[in-house]
């Protein structure tokens, strides 16, 4: 079957159904071609934290409603270091700005509701997807229920995930990479517990970091640094309690609520940018592109971003047969990439135990914690970096209102 569109997305993560979801409001058509199950998709669980762009971009877009329901806000966080929890206001800091949270399969749920919604294809479990073309006439094609399939489109945009076939795509010596790994690695755990605190908790300790978040008034989200790799088999429920109370018991005896865990599984961290973000036809958005350490809770908000971007140059084609936009698309995106890079690399190397680390290092990252905490300034700056810098791309020259 012959599919005719503006449009071929792969991928219906996050950046691929924000992007169908801009293009449908500009009334320009698209494919999205995935190539896991619906249940999958929605069930994978991942981010949690919204910066405040990405929340504004959501509800802007008409698919705010369950977020401003349910979502939680936050106004601060704490970073907790030598046993003692320091609260950094963010919305004090930013001039009111804060962050939400709300997983990210929610996020994915609303959005492909809203998919469904617009009665625009979307293709699950699409096997075999490949591209061509992307110099001249792109096509991606794939086999979906028994039938071969075949999309033809203006361009395609690549937001398959650090594991997809767009990048790889492109001629080796196309595309510069810059990369750097961790010796560590993420468990996450989803609890049955109330949260025991109201705002996130970001704790430094001597066996390691340990992150306090929640999904709910009942449900807490808890991430321990692990080494990377580390078999999930390592840690019988037991064992991921006794480390949680360890590194996260404070001198004035909070810790969080402990419950029966629900899921729990270990993630990897890496550093990754590949560029330019596009190739001819082709434009990369979000972790198909790149990929930050989850510690500042960037990933999911630069795939909001690129779309937005990604969406007003496409609009300007469209609309105006304009192609700066289209052309500046990879710049732009850099950009801020970079900016989220170096945030997620300090905050990753400011509250994580390396392995080669001394007592030297232990009493740097203490002092460098002591001055964020006790400095207005520096405060200041994780808070703005944290709620998000400011966009590039304005909602009005997206074809949005607000923001
Ligand atoms: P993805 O969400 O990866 O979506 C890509 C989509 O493309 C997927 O649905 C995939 O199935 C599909 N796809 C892949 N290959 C193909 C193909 N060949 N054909 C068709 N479809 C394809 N960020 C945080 O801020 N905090 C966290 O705690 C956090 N935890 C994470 C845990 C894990 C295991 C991972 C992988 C990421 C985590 N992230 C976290 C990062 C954040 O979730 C991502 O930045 C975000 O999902 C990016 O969205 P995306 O749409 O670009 O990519
Ligand atoms: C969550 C994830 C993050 O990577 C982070 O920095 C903060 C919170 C979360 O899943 O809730």
């Amino acid at each position: 079957m012959i599919h005719q569109t503006q449009v071929g997305i792969v991928g219906a993560g996050p950046a691929g159904l924000l992007l169908g979801h801009l293009l449908h409001l500009h009334g320009i058509d698209s494919v999205i071609v995935e190539n896991r199950s619906r249940d999958y998709v929605i069930d994978r669980v991942r981010a949690g934290v919204l910066e405040q762009g990405t929340v504004d971009l959501l509800i802007a877009m008409g698919v705010g409603e369950r977020l401003t329901r349910c979502g939680l806000r936050h106004n601060g966080l704490y970073v907790s270091f030598q046993r003692r929890r320091h609260r950094i206001d963010l919305a004090e800091l930013t001039g009111g700005r804060a962050i939400t949270v709300y997983g990210q399969n929610e996020v994915v749920r609303d959005l492909i509701d809203a998919r469904t919604g617009t009665g625009r294809p979307l293709f699950f479990e699409a096997e075999d997807v490949s591209i061509d073309g992307t110099d001249s006439s792109p096509v991606i094609r794939f086999r979906h229920e028994g039938g071969e399939h075949e999309v033809r489109c203006d361009y395609i945009a690549g937001c398959d995930g650090f594991h997809g076939i767009c990048r790889q795509s492109v001629p080796h010596g196309d595309l510069t990479i810059y990369e750097r790994t961790y010796p560590f690695g993420w468990l996450g755990i989803l609890a049955e517990a109330p949260p025991s605190c109201d705002e996130l908790v970001y704790t430094h300790h001597e066996r390691g970091f340990a992150l306090f978040s929640m999904r709910s008034t009942s449900v807490t989200r808890l991430y321990l640094q692990v080494p990377p790799d580390e078999p999930i088999e390592n840690w019988p429920d037991d064992a991921i309690w006794n480390e949680m109370r360890t590194r996260m018991t404070a001198a004035d005896g909070w810790a969080p609520n402990e419950g029966r865990i629900i899921q729990k599984s270990v993630t990897p961290m890496r550093s990754f940018v590949a560029a330019p973000m596009r190739h001819g036809r082709m434009f990369l958005a979000g972790d198909a592109a790149h990929i930050v350490p989850p510690t500042g809770a960037k990933g999911l908000n630069l795939a909001a971003s690129d779309v937005l971007v990604l969406a007003r140059a496409l609009r300007g084609f469209y609309d105006q047969g304009r192609t700066d936009w289209l052309d500046e698309y990879s710049d732009v995106c850099l950009r801020r990439t970079w900016r989220a890079q170096r945030f997620s690399w300090w905050m990753t190397s400011t509250l994580h135990r390396f392995p080669d680390d001394g007592p030297f290092d232990l009493q740097r990252q203490i002092a460098d914690l002591d001055y964020l905490t006790g400095s207005r300034a520096a405060m200041t700056s994780l808070a703005e970096q944290y709620v998000g810098l400011p966009s590039e791309v304005s909602f009005e020259s997206a074809g949005l209102s607000g923001g």
